[in-house]
């Protein structure tokens, strides 16, 4: 049985004192027991909502990272840096970072195995456009993303990944995915996992669905054989983030 997690991605919102407040407003509200939660917040925010989440079972999250130890990276963040801060997982390759910052295949790799070698959790994100979905090429893009980010990890490493399926339509959007469209394109990339490793890897990897996940259509997309958590990003600025986790 894959455990459900659930992130919610801040994106660029809240100042440290604000996500203070949010981070103390829901960690009194979601229920850990049975899912795993992981808040991931913006860089300058890491610090305090560790502080404030100490001795609970939520954790925090990256939205990024670099692929260097340290050095002349002007405006970089190195994977030491967020481990000491207390960061157990860091998105990798979402697709605004893909879209606006020129985030290719190969950095994305990269970055994966730099936060695993630091023993963090990265979640890989990949997700099709519009544009793709109605080209009929979503799984043939989806199954590069995937065998491009997960390129020269053996499947001790692989299993460590999650991996966040999030079509790009969907994000912002309030166009969700129906439940039918998230679980074929989770399943696909199960497929492509058990095809890369074995059945047994792909079996242990968890899958999230992201895009327009909200409190109302979560425990239905949750309920779906592959997909094993979500990727959350409006709505986790908002107690409504509870009901999700709660579902
Ligand atoms: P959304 O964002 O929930 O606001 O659609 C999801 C994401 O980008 O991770």
């Amino acid at each position: 049985m894959r455990k459900k997690i659930i992130a919610g991605n801040w994106k660029m919102n809240k100042t440290p004192a604000e996500a203070v407040e949010l981070a103390k407003t829901l960690i009194n509200k979601v229920n850990t027991n049975t899912v795993d939660v992981v808040f991931c917040v913006p860089y300058i925010d890491i610090i305090p909502v560790c502080d404030v989440l100490k001795g609970s079972n939520i954790s925090v999250g990256a939205q990024n990272v670099y692929f260097e130890e340290s050095g002349a990276y002007t405006g970089e963040i190195s994977p030491l840096m967020l481990k000491n801060a207390g960061v157990k997982y860091v998105i990798v390759g979402h697709s605004e970072r893909r879209e606006y910052f020129n985030e290719t295949d190969d950095i994305v790799n990269k970055k994966v195995k730099k936060v695993l070698e630091h023993n963090m959790t990265p979640i890989l994100c990949c997700g099709e456009t519009l544009k793709q979905r109605e080209m009929g090429i979503t799984m043939e893009h989806i199954k590069m993303q995937i065998k491009k980010g997960f390129y020269g990890l053996n499947s001790n490493d692989a299993e460590k990944i999650i991996v966040a399926y999030e079509p790009i339509w969907a994000i912002g959007t309030g166009k969700t995915a129906t439940s039918e469209q998230a679980q074929e394109v989770c399943a696909g990339i199960r497929q492509s996992l058990s095809e890369i490793y074995s059945n047994e890897t792909a079996q242990k990897i968890r899958i999230q669905y992201g895009g327009s996940v909200n409190g109302k259509n979560a425990a239905e997309i949750l309920s779906m054989n592959d997909i094993d958590g979500g990727l959350v990003g409006g709505a986790s600025l908002k107690e409504e983030f509870a009901d999700i986790v709660n579902y």
